[in-house]
C-alpha cells in the first residue's frame, strides 16, 4: 500500500495517474483483490479487515482526486502558455476582396430584385428541347437551334443556351401571380474576345392577372434597376424581336466610359446594349396552359454587366483564375 501512495505522489501526468488508479482499483487491482479476500473470513476478523481496507481505499482515493485536480490545473496552465497567440505579430498577406466579379455582380442583381419581392428560382443546366426552345416559341427551323450554337447530347438533350427555360419550368410548377428571377450558367458554342462557351445570365419573369404587368411597369422596373447598377446613366428602349415576347425591346444605357460622347467601347454610338425584354407572348402562356394572364420578362448577361462595372475588356480574363487579375477587385 505504501508503494502505491508513493507512486501516486510522484506521478507526472494524467496518463501515469490513470495507470496507478488501475493498479489499485482496476479489476485486478491491489485494493480490489483485498476486497475479494473478505469472502474467506468470518465474524470479528472479517469486520476488522473490511474496516482496514475501506480506510486504505478512502486514503488512496482522496490522494488520487487531489493529484488529479493538480495535474489538470497544471496541464491547462501549460496549454495556455504554449498555445498563446501573439496578436502583435504581422498577419500573413491575405486575399480579401469583393469576390469574383461575376459573383459580385450576380449578387448585386439578385439583391436588387429580391428587395422588390422577386423569388429566386433555379433550373437544370441540362435541358430538353421543349423547355429550352419550343415552349419559348423557337420553332424547329429557328437558327438558334443550329448545331453551330447549341451543345447537344446524343439523346437529344442539350446544355441550356439561356436561362429562359426556367420561365417555363416556374410557370409549370406554380400558379400566378409569379415574380421570379433566375441567375445561372448558360452554354453556347462560341469563343472569342466577347464570348465564352459558358457564361451567365439572369432571367426575370412577372405574371399576374394584368394589373401590374404592362410595358410601363417593365420599363420603370428596368430603368430603376439599371440606375441602381450603373449610377447616373441614360436608359433607352429600342424596339426589337424575341420569339417569346411581343412587343420586345432591347435596352441600352449611355456609355459608362465616354458618357455618351462616343468611344471605342461603344463603337462611337454613345450607347451600350445591356439586356433584352418584352411582354410575354401569348404562345408561351399557351404552352404552359395559362389563360387570362399577362406578364413581362427580361434577360441579361452577367459577364457584360461585370465587364462594364469592373472595367474589364477581355471576357476571358474572368475564367482564367489568374490571381493578378482577380486581386484587383
Ligand atoms: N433569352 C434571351 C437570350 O438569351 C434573353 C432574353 C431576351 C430573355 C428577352 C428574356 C426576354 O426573358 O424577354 O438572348
Amino acid at each position: 500500500m505504501n508503494t502505491l501512495i508513493q507512486k501516486l505522489q510522484s506521478v507526472k501526468n494524467s496518463q501515469e495517474l490513470e495507470e496507478i488508479r488501475l493498479e489499485a482499483l482496476g479489476k485486478k487491482g491491489i485494493i480490489t483483490q483485498k476486497f475479494s479476500e473478505l469472502k474467506s473470513l468470518q465474524g470479528e476478523e472479517k469486520r476488522q479487515f473490511a474496516q482496514e481496507i475501506n480506510t486504505i481505499k478512502q486514503e488512496f482515493e482522496s490522494l488520487y482526486y487531489l493529484k488529479k485536480t493538480q495535474l489538470q490545473t497544471q496541464e491547462l496552465q501549460d496549454a495556455l502558455q504554449n498555445e498563446k497567440i501573439d496578436v502583435s505579430l504581422f498577419a500573413s498577406r491575405s486575399h480579401r476582396s469583393l469576390g469574383h466579379p461575376i459573383n459580385y455582380t450576380k449578387d448585386r442583381i439578385i439583391d436588387y430584385f429580391m428587395h422588390l419581392g422577386y423569388e429566386l428560382c433555379m433550373g437544370p443546366l441540362i435541358e430538353d428541347d421543349f423547355h429550352n426552345f419550343s415552349a419559348l416559341n423557337l420553332p424547329e427551323y429557328h437558327p438558334a437551334r443550329d448545331m453551330q450554337d447549341t451543345f447537344y447530347f446524343n439523346d437529344g438533350m442539350l446544355l441550356r443556351t439561356h436561362t429562359s427555360p426556367v420561365q417555363i419550368r416556374t410557370m409549370q410548377a406554380q400558379t400566378p401571380p409569379i415574380k421570379m428571377i433566375c441567375p445561372g450558367p448558360t452554354f453556347r458554342r462560341d469563343y472569342d474576345l466577347t464570348h465564352t462557351p459558358m457564361f451567365h445570365q439572369v432571367e426575370g419573369l412577372v405574371v399576374d392577372n394584368g394589373s401590374q404587368t404592362s410595358f410601363a411597369n417593365l420599363k420603370y422596373t428596368l430603368q430603376d434597376f439599371l440606375r441602381h447598377i450603373f449610377g447616373d446613366v441614360k436608359v433607352r428602349f429600342r424596339s426589337s424581336f424575341f420569339p417569346f415576347t411581343e412587343p420586345s425591346a432591347e435596352v441600352d444605357i449611355s456609355c459608362v466610359f465616354c458618357k455618351g460622347a462616343g468611344c471605342r467601347v461603344c463603337s462611337n454610338t454613345g450607347w451600350l446594349e445591356i439586356l433584352g425584354c418584352g411582354v410575354v407572348d401569348e404562345y408561351v402562356f399557351e404552352a404552359v396552359g395559362y389563360h387570362n394572364v399577362s406578364g413581362y420578362a427580361f434577360g441579361m448577361g452577367i459577364e457584360r454587366l461585370a465587364m462594364l462595372t469592373c472595367g474589364v475588356n477581355d471576357l476571358r480574363s474572368f475564367f482564367e483564375t489568374d490571381l493578378r487579375v482577380l486581386e484587383q477587385f
